[in-house]
């Protein structure tokens, strides 16, 4: 597969590092507004090729990117830790609209994955700027925030992180709804840990909401949650894995972009889950969709 990262900060650099040591794509395409920087790190991750998969790597414009089967946007301001991702709108969405035109341009078949803050917003722009269906448009989401849950739920309660399944879904953002009534670890109710609590539960919910500001506010933002969240994503393409996901996907059903357990394969997006709710996380999870279309809303303003 030929993948495009559209964006050599941090996350991309990491992302495309990352896919190179997992082999998923025989030829890698760096793009950069500050072209040495994608000339860098093009440099820096190709040197690895003596000790890892033999991975194409270039740095170069938009052209080069043609015929890509996956573009990654990454590009964007990053948010501070005090300010929520949706103060991001205004200053990503024409970067954004601009870098979708120039990348469907020249892969007029790829598969869109978005990863640029406000992420759910960002989705809907490129839906709409790409004309593609929307399930060759998935943005990264609550995968993120699934992936802090577990991992929170699997310190708390001694189990592997792999082992549990619970979710986080609707916006990657304040109100994302972490379902706390469907939790299973291989098969098994939460409650019949001997460690659980309401209150334990509640600590893991609130701490997953509000640990990227936590992780920007010590180290200036967040990488490797972020770039490994996005390789799974990534992954399931690749291996045509049919892997179920929460990622983000504009939602006729709903009315907006948001995130819910998908199927993801080699064609992108295939079908869409709801999850069995308590009547207080169907609450959250409107709230959670109302708050995405007032984004919308200032989008299309
Ligand atoms: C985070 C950013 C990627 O949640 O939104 O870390």
């Amino acid at each position: 597969m030929k993948f495009s990262v559209i964006g050599c900060g941090k996350v991309g650099a990491t992302i495309a590092f990352t896919a190179m040591l997992k082999n998923f794509a025989h030829e890698i395409v760096l793009v950069d507004v500050n072209s040495d920087k994608a000339r860098g790190e093009m440099f820096d991750i190709m040197q690895c090729e003596a000790y890892e998969p033999q991975t194409l790597f270039h740095a170069g414009s938009y052209e080069d990117t043609a015929g890509s089967d996956v573009v990654i946007i990454t590009a964007g301001i990053p948010r501070r830790h005090d300010e929520p991702r949706v103060l991001l709108l205004e200053r990503n969405a024409r970067l954004i609209a601009d870098i979708v035109r120039q990348v469907v341009n020249y892969s007029p078949e790829c598969i869109l994955f978005m990863v640029t803050n406000p992420l759910d917003v960002m989705v809907q722009l490129a839906y709409e700027v790409s004309g593609f269906p929307a399930s060759r448009v998935i943005g990264m989401g609550t995968v993120l925030d699934t992936a802090r849950y577990r991992a929170f739920l699997s310190r708390e309660f001694t189990v592997n992180a792999r082992d549990i399944d619970a979710y986080v879904i609707g916006e990657h953002g304040e109100t994302m709804v972490p379902v706390a009534s469907n939790i299973k670890i291989k098969g098994i109710s939460l409650e019949q840990f001997p460690a659980y609590s309401d209150k334990i539960l509640t600590d893991i919910i609130d701490h997953v909401i509000a640990t990227s500001g936590e992780v920007i506010a010590l180290k200036g933002g967040t990488v490797f949650a972020p770039a490994v969240s996005a390789c799974i994503v990534l992954e399931a393409i690749v291996h045509n894995a049919s892997a179920i996901l929460p990622v983000c996907t504009v939602n006729e059903r709903y009315g907006a972009p948001l995130s819910l357990p998908t199927v993801i394969g080699k064609n992108g997006a295939g079908t869409v889950f709801d999850l069995a709710l308590t009547k207080a996380e169907k609450e959250r999870l409107d709230a959670s969709v109302a708050n995405i279309k007032t984004y919308v809303d200032e989008l299309h303003s």
